[in-house]
């Protein structure tokens, strides 16, 4: 009797020889007592430890499918790989090392079902959860990486465990969405992107690496970073580059007054100058990228306005709001003045000069 594969479990591998017999084997006695039909598809890197050996030998005994790719060429991509040959309503993301319970799956996706939840995650962070026994450092590092997430993305601003690598999700989450198959962070690419409504998070305790090691290094971080900035809203690239302009303005002038002995007026000219077209350029080729029409030429143009009118609403409502008594202090007015001229220049760009509605 053939029945219908309801749970796609993708596990992402790289020298795991010691743990893939071990999950697999838990896996199907979880699932088993569950009743639950699931296949199990193991993406390995051609692990030099010959792990999908291993697994494609486990393939006579249980429902695994082996995917070998030739090189290591990272965990999201690996992932992205698996969802391609996933056949069931429902796929499970997790760790081959068993840092990640196998029991935890039916839970996972007994919420998904009774809660109407499209993204369940294991969470480390909600009540009942925690992330065992981690050294200091990663701790901080796993919470300063979960709270930038949370502040720079406004869908991941409810979830308390973005950064988590087990998670279960209806398989049209995935509909038509384009992921990112670089980086180490494949949940947070699927809440920017997804299709979902609801997203449930289920406590569960971090377990110890059993055995061989992380790859989660100083590389991965550096990553992430660029990573969670690209999926970030327009107003906060548009923030960057504005203070990239800033640093570009000071060294110009530094450069030009103590370098070549230009006089103020003129370095400070030039400072603007130059700081507006690298702003520009920075802009066209990233923040509003994706639209681009016309002349350039035209669009730079327009920003020279949009940009001194952001100066002008600096100027207005900085003495506006000192002089009529508002704000009585000179440099809490002009802060205030110069977040007024961001939003000015901010709405002009995208309306204006990038055409965006
Ligand atoms: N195919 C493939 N290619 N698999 C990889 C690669 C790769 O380049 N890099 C890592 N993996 C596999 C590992 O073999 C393991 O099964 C899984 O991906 C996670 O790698 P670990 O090295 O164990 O990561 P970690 O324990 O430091 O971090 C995990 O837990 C974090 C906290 O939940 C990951 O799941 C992170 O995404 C997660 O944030
Ligand atoms: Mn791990």
């Amino acid at each position: 009797m053939h029945r219908e594969v309801e749970i796609s479990i993708i596990v992402p591998t790289y020298n795991e020889r010691d743990n893939i017999a071990v999950l697999i084997e838990r896996i199907d006695k979880a699932l088993g007592q569950h009743r639950l039909n699931y296949e199990v598809i193991v993406v390995d890197d051609s692990s030099p430890d010959g792990t999908a050996v291993i697994a494609k030998n486990l393939s006579s005994k249980y429902p695994v499918k082996v995917i070998v790719r030739e090189g290591k060429k990272g965990l999201s991509s690996a992932v992205l790989e698996g969802v391609k040959e996933a056949e069931g309503r429902f796929l499970v993301v997790m760790d081959a090392d068993l840092q990640h319970p196998p029991e935890l799956i039916p839970r996972l996706y007994q919420r998904a079902v009774e809660d109407s939840c499209e993204v369940v995650i294991a969470s480390r962070y909600v009540p009942g959860g925690s992330p065992g026994q981690w050294s200091f450092t990663r701790k901080l590092m796993s919470k300063g990486a979960t709270y930038m997430a949370r502040i720079l993305l406004p869908r991941v601003r409810h979830v308390k465990d973005p950064m988590s690598g087990f998670f279960l999700l209806r398989k049209d989450v995935l509909e038509g969405v384009k992921l990112n198959p670089r980086g180490f962070k494949i949940l947070l690419e699927v809440l920017a992107k997804g299709n979902y409504r609801k997203v449930c998070e289920e406590p569960y305790v971090f377990g110890e690496r059993l055995r061989g090691e992380s790859k989660l290094g100083a590389k991965e971080i550096v990553d992430y970073i660029f990573h969670v900035v690209e999926l970030s809203p327009r107003w906060v690239k548009f923030a960057i580059v504005g203070g990239v302009g800033t640093a570009v303005n000071l060294s110009i002038v530094a450069l030009l007054r103590y370098l070549l002995n230009v006089v103020h007026v003129i370095a400070a000219a030039i400072g603007v100058e130059v700081s507006v077209l690298s702003n520009f350029y920075l802009n066209d080729i990233w923040t509003f990228k994706d639209s681009r029409k016309g002349s350039g030429l035209y669009r730079l143009v327009k920003f020279h306005v949009s940009s001194a009118a952001g100066i002008v609403v600096q100027y207005l409502t900085s003495n506006a709001l000192f002089y009529s008594g508002i704000v009585h202090e000179s440099v809490t007015s002009q802060f205030i003045g110069i977040l007024m001229g961001f939003v000015a220049n901010y709405l002009l760009s995208k309306r204006y000069v990038w055409r965006l509605s």
